[in-house]
């Protein structure tokens, strides 16, 4: 570990950036203070990133990139607002591709004209939001695309062409890539060779406006050359392509994919290298097309080294001599550990922040809460003692996390994502609460499933007045309306309505009350049934005045339960027809 004030000169303020550093990485290691406090704040798992990192990480590629290159973040990567908001004041645009990433782009305020939509299954809703926000360019997919922008432009009434990109599946590919996304048959981009097809179908668009060209070839590139490579082919291809459909081409975007290194046997990207390569192409471009605005979309790279995952461990045990530790978040919330990982043959950098790392040679496997053996973060590594309580974190895990994770397999929810701001955290999303995820359900008549267990109680101390419900010993008609203010209460927090209370059934007065007693009254909806809710209420006297006048109390340890009821709610149907005739007014 290294404590790292990351290098930042050029035109960015410098960062407050002051963290540590995972040697073998380079990403951001949280240490155990943090964890301390994002565990009582917020509990685990959670998911963490340090903004100090994201900027100063940002300045050093900025600095280093010529400044006539744009970088647009690629909100898939990690698509948290505040994240994208931190990279925005950086000076990131912004590649979208999905309504609500375009949503949270301009809602943090990423200037429509630093924005690109990209996206091989754009809906219509996703193209009519980009042409009323006059986004900088729609990349296109297919001839189809085109025809539905020029509709849409159409029936927006605008006045002026769409900015159109054209997504191009190339006919060169590239080795070095973690995922090739193009040279291949892929659903992405308009294949090289259909493009003298495209000459016709533009001319029948009058309101689309070809201006530049888009490539996108694979993701987690670990070697400059390849990227330099990919850089070149990319700009050259723009260039033919542009007097092939005779456009001028303003804007090439030759894509990104610079990687991270996550395992033992990577090593980073030399961005002193590939810096150096870019810029020279790039100028080279310029020297035919000086006015041509290029872009590289980076996600993986600019946010993965910032975020970690913490997970606690909640039970250790051993398995036919393997030592196993389960943790409450695993590939459920953090796919990419695996999936990048080959199924945990390798593992992501995971430390366990609640304890020095002692002597013990013990290999550990760390699985999360799934019913799969494939929930698996870490297969017999080295981590040191880990025991119950412990809150281990994932490095590396800024980049597609809970985002790109199948967050609802058992139901598990999204986790609470913090984002640390120097000395501060802020819960930057709140994770799913169990009421997040079964309140959303409805049942086939359109009922809502009643909250589990909702409980609520009221205390009061009986005072002398109140003995005219029964004279000096209260029972009867005074704990009848404890008992009717409780489930009103309840359902005050409740979906229901306390009017909706039919009956209540095995009411029982065990003992009477006195002036002076406390009296707790719990109202606990603990049984139900589609239409039928029950309520369960009852008394306890848990403390009793010795003298009704003076202050003084004499404890009844344990609390005496005095009555006991039972109510019955029944919910009413929905009324068909009448919801029919709202929606069709
Ligand atoms: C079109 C496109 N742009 C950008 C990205 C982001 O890639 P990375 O996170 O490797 O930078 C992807 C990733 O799949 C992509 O498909």
């Amino acid at each position: 570990m290294n404590n790292a004030h990351m290098p930042v000169t050029g035109e960015m303020p410098a960062p407050r950036a002051s963290f540590d550093i995972h040697d073998a990485t380079g990403a951001w290691l949280p240490n155990r203070e943090l964890a301390e406090r994002v565990g009582v704040q917020f509990g685990t798992p959670a998911f963490i990133y340090n903004a100090d990192y994201i900027r100063a990480n940002f300045a050093e590629l900025r600095r280093r990139l010529s400044p006539t290159i744009d970088i647009l973040y690629s909100l898939k990567a990690n698509p948290n607002a505040a994240v994208v908001d931190c990279l925005k004041s950086c000076g990131a645009g912004a590649e979208v591709s999905s309504r609500a990433e375009l949503h949270t782009a301009i809602r943090v305020g990423v200037p429509a004209s630093n924005i690109i939509f990209v996206g091989p299954a754009k809906t219509r809703d996703e193209i009519g939001d980009c042409l009323r926000f006059g986004i900088f360019a729609i990349v296109a997919e297919s001839a189809r695309e085109l025809e539905i922008i020029d509709e849409l432009a159409r029936e927006q009434g605008l006045q002026r062409p769409v900015d159109v990109m054209l997504r191009i599946n190339p006919d060169f590919t590239t080795s070095g890539s973690g995922l090739t996304m193009s040279g291949k048959p892929r659903q992405f981009g308009i294949d090289i060779e259909q493009v003298p097809d495209l000459r016709d179908v533009m001319a029948g668009l009058p309101r689309v406006r070809v201006m530049g060209f888009h490539v996108y070839m694979g993701t987690r590139f670990l070697e400059a050359g390849p990227i330099i490579e990919n850089t070149v082919n990319i700009l050259d291809m723009a260039r033919r392509l542009g007097a092939l459909l005779d456009i001028p081409v303003e804007a090439v975007d030759v894509g990104g994919g610079f990687g991270i290194p996550y395992f033992d046997n990577e090593s980073a990207l030399d961005l002193e290298t590939l810096a150096l390569g870019i810029n020279e192409t790039v100028s080279r471009f310029r020297e035919t097309c000086p006015n041509t605005r290029v872009i590289i979309e980076l996600g993986r790279y600019l946010t993965a080294g910032s975020g970690a995952m913490l997970t606690r461990v909640h039970y250790t045990k051993e398995s036919r001599g393997e030592v196993f530790a389960i943790a409450d978040g695993g590939t459920n919330l953090h796919m990419a550990a695996v999936g990048v990982g080959g199924f945990a043959k390798r593992s992501f950098p995971i430390l366990n922040l609640s304890r020095d790392r002692g002597e013990g040679a013990t290999r550990t496997t760390l699985t999360g809460p799934l019913c799969t053996p494939s929930d698996t973060l870490a297969r017999k590594a080295d981590l040191g003692d880990v025991a119950e309580g412990d809150v281990l974190a994932v490095l590396c895990s800024g980049a597609y996390g809970p985002s790109a994770s199948p967050t609802g397999f058992l139901s598990h929810g999204y986790p609470n994502e913090v984002l640390v701001d120097g000395d501060e955290l802020h819960l930057v999303r709140a994770g799913d609460d169990t009421n997040d995820i079964v309140g959303r359900y409805r049942l086939p008549d359109d009922l809502p499933l009643p909250p589990v267990d909702k409980s609520f109680s009221i205390s009061v101390r009986l005072s002398a007045s109140d003995a005219h419900y029964g004279g000096a010993l209260v029972d009867g008609a005074h704990i009848m309306k404890l008992f009717g203010d409780a489930v009103t209460g309840l359902a005050a927090i409740h979906d229901g309505d306390e009017s909706l209370l039919q009956r209540w059934e095995g009411v029982e007065f065990l003992k009477p009350a006195r002036p002076g007693d406390f009296i707790t009254v719990r109202a606990r909806i603990n049984r139900q049934s589609r239409l039928r809710r029950f309520v369960e209420v009852e008394a306890l006297r848990t403390v009793r005045a010795c003298d009704p006048g003076s202050s003084a109390v004499e404890k009844v340890d344990p609390p005496e339960k005095i009555a006991s009821a039972q109510g019955l709610f029944v919910v009413p149907m929905p009324n068909r027809s009448s919801a029919r005739k709202e929606s069709m007014t």
